[in-house]
């Protein structure tokens, strides 16, 4: 997995608002009359678990309401395709999409683009997802950390036309790729193109390759945002979809921290006030969170977005809860400590349901019209990128066991009555 990344603070809003814990479950509905589990301690049997992309659709109001997971190609079998099958009803590509997949590079060369693109990864994720009556999201088609080098490849020495070839390059990557795959809802145009400066006088991350391509001979770095989404409004055109059937999206992390979220908007209105026909549609907040986060501020990231009119759209795209408590530090030094020690493979229950608070109160926070699609990153417990990140150490993030049974978090998001232990 492609995922290294510095300066990502996971739950420090929460942290900053002093948050007590857990988040609150958001709820003020009675204890249950009694059976459901409650206060048992006993998880109720899998093969009673209600789907939860129906059970989401049904609360939420609208049919099939896209409710998501990331995959890779070995989810297409075993226990995630029953999963799938069941209980969500769109995909994402884990990395399928990402441009050092889709082209590459040509083998032994950091200059020249593969002859060809490599769309087979990404088709076998499209195809199983239509085949099976499921959504697919784009994901995405500018990031910083998947950018092959060819793209940024020529002579400096001009700088007008450097840009204009990297700005080409950008336009017919993104043609080909919109063109190649029509049917989808939504695209992460681009993605975590904001610093993670809070409340930066430059709200862009300058340490991109499209930020410090398109700066060459002191020109504006942020440009390529708003030719991304002009490109992307163009393709969308040419392929004869537009806002109401492919949403054109920017995707970002920490949006629930107030200062990293003022970044992110100001981007956003960029784009909107280019002038130039770009157009967007929404933001895709990531959610990486862990136990500690703020629900009143998940929900103020979602409103700020609504609030900047547009019709924006909200979508929840990464979504996992870390069982850590991490401290910011965690995740410059990436090291134990000051991350906090490995729960190992069985971590306490209590942990488990603070997980399933959070997941319920989130789950309810989601429920406002603006939110139009929720997606978690990854299918169950088997297979996530907190095994990984910010250390390697067992991490429980999704809604599904390891062995693919729901959690606690799953029945405590499907059933606002049940008892979490
Ligand atoms: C970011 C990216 C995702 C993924 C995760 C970690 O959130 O947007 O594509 O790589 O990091 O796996």
């Amino acid at each position: 997995m492609k995922l290294i990344r510095s300066g990502l603070l996971l739950g420090l809003g929460a942290l900053l608002a002093a948050c007590g814990g857990g988040g609150g479950d958001g709820s003020s509905l009675p204890p249950p009359a009694g059976g459901g589990g409650g206060g048992s301690g006993s998880l109720p049997p899998p093969a009673s678990a209600p789907s939860l992309a129906t059970t989401l659709a049904a609360r939420y109001g609208v049919v099939d309401y896209p409710v998501g997971a990331a995959i890779e190609a070995g989810s297409l079998a075993g226990t995630d395709r029953t999963l799938l099958l069941k209980h969500f009803s769109s995909i994402t590509a884990e990395n399928a999409m990402k441009p050092d997949t889709v082209w590459p590079n040509a083998p032994g060369s950091s200059t020249q683009p593969a002859p060809q693109a490599n769309f087979a990864p990404g088709d076998a994720l499209v195809d199983f997802a239509f085949a099976n009556g499921m959504e697919v999201r784009g994901h995405a088609l500018l990031w910083h950390q998947t950018a092959p080098s060819w793209f940024f490849a020529g002579d400096q020495g001009n700088p007008v036309n450097y840009r204009a070839l990297v700005q080409q390059r950008l336009r017919d990557y993104i043609f080909a790729v919109i063109q190649h795959w029509p049917n989808i809802y939504a695209w992460d145009v681009v993605n975590e193109v904001a610093t993670d400066t809070a409340n930066a006088a430059n709200p862009y991350r300058t340490d991109s390759p499209w930020y410090i391509a398109y700066s060459v001979g002191g020109a504006d770095g942020s440009q390529y945002v708003r030719d991304a989404f002009l490109f992307a409004t163009q393709a969308r055109a040419s392929i004869g979809r537009n806002d109401s059937n492919m949403k054109l999206m920017l995707n970002d992390y920490n949006t629930e921290l107030a200062g990293k979220r003022a970044n992110v908007l100001r981007i956003v209105q960029d784009v909107m006030n280019a002038g130039t026909g770009a157009d967007i549609d929404g933001v895709g907040h990531q959610f990486h969170l862990q136990l500690n986060a703020d629900v009143a501020q998940v929900t103020a990231a979602l409103v700020a977005v609504e609030g900047l009119g547009g019709n924006l759209v909200n979508h929840v795209t990464e979504l996992d809860v870390s069982i850590y408590t991490d401290p910011g530090n965690c995740f410059s030094q990436r090291s134990i400590p000051p991350c906090m020690a490995d729960y190992g493979a069985s971590p306490p229950q209590s942990v488990l349901s603070d997980q399933a608070r959070l997941y319920r109160a989130l789950f309810n926070a989601f429920n406002r019209p603006s939110v139009t699609s929720v997606t978690t990153w990854g299918v169950a417990d088997n297979h996530t990128w907190l095994n990984s990140f910010p250390v390697t150490r067992t991490n429980r993030p999704l809604l599904f066991d390891t062995a693919g049974d729901p959690k606690w978090a799953f029945w405590a998001v499907v059933d606002p009555n049940i008892a979490i232990p």
